[in-house]
């Protein structure tokens, strides 16, 4: 167990270790939940970048999501680098079973780094850079941190 306190956290990059987790999760559905959780928890969205994530758009499409192919279609992938979003990072990303990649720097996310993002089994990387987070960083299984003040 490792556990992190930082004052206030202006670089953040951590790599995992593949290892294979047998079963899956959570579903699409809760993909989609997740997503729409994520969206409620940003209260400023200058470049209006998350105006494809409504209703009449199927997840997968909205702007800086990626699924795998295979059905059923899950999150693999959230790059919303340098979108001037303000607002805090929902544990909901906690329930995004499948994702490999957050990306997220560049941003104005403030408060803490959501615990529930440790159990992300699958998750390789994630980039949190030049943000406003402090706190505690999670506990990632097989995960490196590399960090800097
Ligand atoms: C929903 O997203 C699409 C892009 O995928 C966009 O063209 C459309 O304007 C959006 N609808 C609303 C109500 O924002
Ligand atoms: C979720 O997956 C099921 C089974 O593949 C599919 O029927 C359903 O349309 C999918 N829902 C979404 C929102 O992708
Ligand atoms: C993330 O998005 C940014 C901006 O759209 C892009 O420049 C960058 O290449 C993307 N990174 C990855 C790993 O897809
Ligand atoms: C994660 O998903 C479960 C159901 O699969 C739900 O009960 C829980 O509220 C979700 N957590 C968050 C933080 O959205
Ligand atoms: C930090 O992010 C802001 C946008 O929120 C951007 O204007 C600024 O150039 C970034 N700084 C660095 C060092 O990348
Ligand atoms: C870390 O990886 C090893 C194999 O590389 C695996 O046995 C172990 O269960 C993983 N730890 C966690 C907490 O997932």
């Amino acid at each position: 167990m490792e556990t992190i306190t930082v004052g206030q956290l202006r670089f953040l990059l951590i790599i995992c270790s593949a290892h294979v987790v047998h079963g899956s999760f959570n579903s699409n559905e809760t993909d989609q939940l997740s997503l729409v959780e994520f969206k409620k928890a940003i209260t400023r969205d200058p470049q209006q970048v998350m105006l494809s994530w409504n209703d009449s758009t199927h997840f997968c499409n909205w702007e800086g999501v990626l699924c795998r192919v295979k059905n059923p279609h899950r999150v693999t992938s959230l790059n919303l680098s340098g979108c001037g979003l303000v607002g805090n990072i929902s544990p909901s990303i906690g329930n995004l079973t499948f994702l490999r990649y957050l990306l997220l720097p560049n941003n104005v996310f403030m408060g803490q780094i959501p615990p529930p993002l440790g159990h992300l089994h699958r998750i390789r990387y994630i980039y949190l850079s030049n943000n406003t987070l402090q706190g505690e960083i999670p506990d990632f299984a097989n995960c490196s941190s590399l960090k800097g003040i």
